[in-house]
């Protein structure tokens, strides 16, 4: 039983080290990604276009697990593709983060 604990305590942490793994060159290509592939919908700032904005405003109520969910399998039925042929669903939930932050042409926040 507390074996089986720790492993569920092992799951429920991995996400957050897993974030924290992605190599720099990595964050920098997925940075690039949201502003080029993701921006020609979403706006070069975020701000909307064919896609909704993608603002830390707008995405302050939602959760970072979930968008990074629509990102990985897109949304069925509208021009949202799935990009987990591109990348991990680490990297889906650091660029959910990343949105929730700041815009990739924004300044970070401290
Ligand atoms: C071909 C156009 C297109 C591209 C490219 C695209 N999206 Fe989207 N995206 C959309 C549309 C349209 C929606 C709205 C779907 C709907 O009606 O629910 C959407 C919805 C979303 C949502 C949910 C927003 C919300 O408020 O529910 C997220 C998050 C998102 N996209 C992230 C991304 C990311 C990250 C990328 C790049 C890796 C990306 N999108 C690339 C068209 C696109």
């Amino acid at each position: 039983m507390a074996e089986r604990f720790g492993l569920l305590l092992a799951l429920a942490l991995l996400p957050s080290l897993a974030v924290a793994e992605i190599s720099a060159a990595r964050q920098a290509q997925l940075r690039h990604m949201l502003t080029h592939d993701c921006g020609s919908c979403h706006g070069l700032r975020m701000n909307g276009g064919l896609g909704p904005a993608l603002t830390p405003a707008k995405l302050a109520n939602r959760e970072a697990r979930a968008l990074a969910a629509i990102i990985l399998h897109g949304v069925p039925g509208t021009p949202m593709p799935p990009w987990r042929a591109l990348m991990s669903a680490e990297e889906a939930r650091w660029l959910a983060e990343l949105m929730k932050q700041n815009s990739p042409n924004g300044s970070p926040k401290p």
